[in-house]
């Protein structure tokens, strides 16, 4: 086992590869019983030749049919038992490698769960789902065939040559020479290949995701008319795929072709050769045969071998785009110190000279921002598209960590509390809603697992999505996406707001949430929220919903501008002003 996993790594080159065989240990009896049984199919190859020389030499130079029953009958037994081994080995390569597939999909996935934002944002969707896929397939698939054939080829090489010297010293030296060459040939190509096959994997990364950003926008694309365009992006890429793809493999079709030339040379040398042997030494012709034998095997082997190194390449490729997944620091995690008794209580909301920028970038978004919010108030928070709403809220459930200052929940700094616990009791409601495939009632219950059919329905009924659901054609119980009915917009905000209010929280987030809602039912929805018993915080851009919140944040290219209810930031901030007359349409009087 040892053995197979260093010649697997040697061969695709790397330490990094022994993280990915690492998941290979569990099923370490198996390899071994696959090995042990392809072992025995390469013996009885290998003596193949040799039980020939021996019907030649022993059965029919000397018209001797005993001898060659004899000799033909062990040859017919030997394969037998090849065959035997090759079929039990069979069940156990797909066993292992379909195990170990299984294995780090699963490995991947939970990595991939447990991602922060900020990791997301280093890998796109379409590479995750691609190493996930693709790449693993690549893996399994090396696996697989390195069980059942690969390990045989470099020891079927070796071993024949060995077999050679033990039938003729001289025949033999000629195949040995050639060898070395070969495989010190066919190292170089690996190494070539490599980096030619990590090429075309970034670029099926490239055609995955202009498809799924097709595929995902293709309303958008039709209602533009913007077809023509997307088809020649997209056949951008794929042509750059293929044409990558064909570079790589022309290199492996040129390799073939120079494999076998040098090889028949060589079979060539030892027929001249060894028919001047047989006529001027005696040496006898069963020999000669065997050796050709033994060189048309090595020659089998060797272009195995270029097909292996092709695999190989790929499978290394692969193999380092799923550990650097895998090795990914997830950069927002419980502390060391968090404490597990801290929960949400009240839901007071104290942020204190916060400060924010995304990962990896070089601007400010947020920049001394403070503010204190009481348990239960409702507040709205105002601005322009790209102030920096979003980002404030993203802060709270610690989707992100601030860059500097604090935000504290109920009196402690969030990142002293376990994000289990805070997440909890926090119902956010993004921006974009999102429904999941499935009923209805599992879309809202989602929010909370165990929600019984009374709170799901009071939470709809807060929603304002309650009768609606009970037109859909089976309520509750009727699927929305795949194959499932189609929501409007601002049907599926109400869902997500169902989503999130079943889960009875302390902290309410509205992300623009009421956006597609008209004035009447959107003033029915914030009245049913006075209900609940929660902070609220709601993003708006409509002065008329942050009318009704208790009192209002202004913001603007990342700043707290202003903060009071309507009628005192009429009085002190300009801007509120200027955003209030022109919703309230007064703006052209102004400019009159
Ligand atoms: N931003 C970013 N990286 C992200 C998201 C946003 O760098 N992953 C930047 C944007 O370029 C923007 C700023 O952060 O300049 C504020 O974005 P956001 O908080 O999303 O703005 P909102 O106020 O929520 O804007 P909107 O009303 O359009 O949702
Ligand atoms: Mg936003």
């Amino acid at each position: 086992m040892a053995f197979y996993t260093y010649i697997l790594q040697l061969q695709l080159g790397g330490l990094r590869m022994a993280r990915i065989l690492s998941y290979l240990k569990p099923y370490r009896i198996a390899v071994a019983v696959a090995l042990l049984l392809m072992l025995t199919e390469l013996v009885v190859e290998l003596i193949q030749p040799l039980l020939m020389a021996k019907i030649i030499d022993k059965g029919i130079m000397q018209n001797d049919l005993q001898e060659v029953m004899k000799w033909g009958g062990i040859m017919v037994g030997a394969s037998f038992a090849a065959f035997a081994a090759g079929v039990i080995n069979s069940f156990y390569a797909a066993h292992v490698s379909q195990s170990f597939g299984f294995d780090v999909r699963k490995s991947l996935y939970e990595k991939v769960q447990s991602f922060s934002f900020a990791n997301f944002n280093h890998f796109p969707t379409s590479s995750l789902i691609t190493r996930m896929t693709n790449d693993i397939t690549q893996l399994q698939n090396t696996v697989f065939m390195s069980l059942r054939i690969m390990m045989r080829a470099p020891l079927l090489i070796i071993g024949g040559l060995g077999m050679a010297f033990v039938v003729n010293v001289k025949l033999a030296l000629i195949l040995s020479v050639v060898a070395p060459f070969l495989f010190l040939f066919l190292f170089w190509v690996m190494g070539k290949g490599g980096s030619m096959f990590k090429e075309v994997q970034e670029k099926l990364d490239a055609v995955n995701s202009v498809m799924q950003e097709n595929l995902s926008g293709i309303r958008l694309i039709k209602a533009f008319v913007r077809r023509k365009h997307e088809v020649k992006r997209f056949t951008g890429t794929n042509k750059d795929l293929r044409d990558g793809t064909i570079k790589a493999l022309r290199l492996m079709e040129v390799t073939m072709p120079v494999l076998l030339l040098i090889m028949n040379l060589c079979i060539l040398g030892v027929l001249w050769f060894g028919s001047i042997q047989v006529n001027t030494e005696g040496v006898k012709v069963g020999e000669v045969v065997a050796i050709v034998n033994y060189a048309t095997r090595i020659t089998a082997a060797f272009s195995i071998f270029s097909w292996i190194i092709m695999a190989f390449s790929r499978a290394r490729a692969s193999a380092n785009r799923v550990t650097e997944v895998l090795e990914t620091e997830v950069d927002l995690a419980d502390l060391w110190d968090s404490r597990k008794d801290l929960t949400v209580n009240e839901g007071k909301i104290e942020f204190t000279n916060v400060s924010f920028q995304y990962p990896g970038t070089a601007e400010m978004v947020l920049e001394d921002i403070s503010f204190k919010i009481n348990p239960g108030e409702t507040v709205a928070i105002l601005g322009a598209t790209g102030a920096g709403k979003t980002s404030l809220f993203q802060l709270i459930p610690r989707l992100y960590d601030v860059t500097g200052g604090i935000v504290k929940i109920d009196g402690h700094d969030v990142r002293k509390m376990k994000m289990e616990n805070l997440r909890r009791k926090v119902g956010f409601v993004p921006q974009e809603a999102l429904l999941f495939t499935g009923s209805v009632k599992e879309n809202i219950s989602w929010g909370k697992e165990d929600a019984t059919m009374v709170e799901i329905t009071a939470a709809s009924v807060n929603a304002q999505i309650h009768e609606t659901i009970m037109n859909l054609p089976q309520q509750y119980d009727t699927r929305v996406g795949q194959k499932g009915v189609n929501l409007s917009g601002g049907q599926k905000q109400r869902l997500s707001i169902a989503r999130a209010l079943v889960r009875m929280p302390k902290i309410l987030l509205l992300d623009d949430s009421t956006s597609a809602l008209d004035m009447k039912t959107e003033a029915k929805l914030l009245g049913a929220l006075k209900e609940y018993t929660c902070t609220t915080l709601i993003i708006t851009q409509k002065i008329s919903t942050a009318i009704e919140a208790d009192r209002i944040l202004l913001l603007e290219d990342g700043k707290l501008l202003a903060e009071g209810d309507h009628d005192s930031l009429l009085k002190t901030s300009g801007l509120y002003k200027r955003i209030f007359q022109s919703q309230s349409g007064e703006e052209n009087r102004n400019y009159a």
